[in-house]
């Protein structure tokens, strides 16, 4: 058996210290030791997207990360893109576009949709497409998804 491993992460602003097996996946570690459920976790071999969270605010499939990985990063999980009392503006997006059906793939499309408006240039399209195509829908409900990040590209003007 593996000795366990201290590691230190900052989750949406908080740090938590745990003693951690060195196999533990960081979407385990966010759904099990933190009780952070709102990453899902889909097809587990980083196809789906559906466990995408920000490190260090860039996107990254947490089934594809150690724990251990993340050791000292910033991470940013769905839970603090807003709350069900006071939605973020990604989550607004979609809720105004109809963005989301069944919702699992949801939080996945919101990280990812976060890096994007930061580091894509998202001009038409073409481009808003092709930065969401490491996400799969599985209800196929893209082009609200698209409409949605449409109009949040044409509210964050040009990139820094
Ligand atoms: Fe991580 Fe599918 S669960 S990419
Ligand atoms: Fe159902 Fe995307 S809304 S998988």
């Amino acid at each position: 058996m593996n000795a366990k491993v201290d590691v230190n992460l900052v989750v949406n602003g908080v740090s938590h210290s745990r003693s951690v097996e060195p196999r533990m996946l960081l979407s385990d570690f966010l759904r099990h030791e933190l009780g952070l459920t709102g990453t899902h976790v889909g097809c587990e071999h980083g196809v789906c997207g559906a466990c995408t969270v920000l490190l260090d605010g860039r996107s990254a499939r947490s089934c594809l990360t150690l724990a251990v990985q993340a050791d000292g990063l910033q991470i940013e999980t769905i839970e603090g893109q807003g709350s069900r009392e006071q939605l973020g503006r990604i989550q607004t997006a979609f809720r105004d576009h109809h963005g989301l059906q069944c919702g699992f793939c949801t939080p996945g499309f919101v990280m990812t949709i976060a890096d994007m408006l930061q580091h894509h240039p998202l001009e038409n399209d073409e481009q808003i497409r092709e930065a969401l195509s490491g996400n799969i829908c599985r209800c196929t409900g893209y082009q609200h998804i698209v409409n949605a990040v449409r109009e949040l590209a044409k509210e964050r003007g040009p990139l820094p």
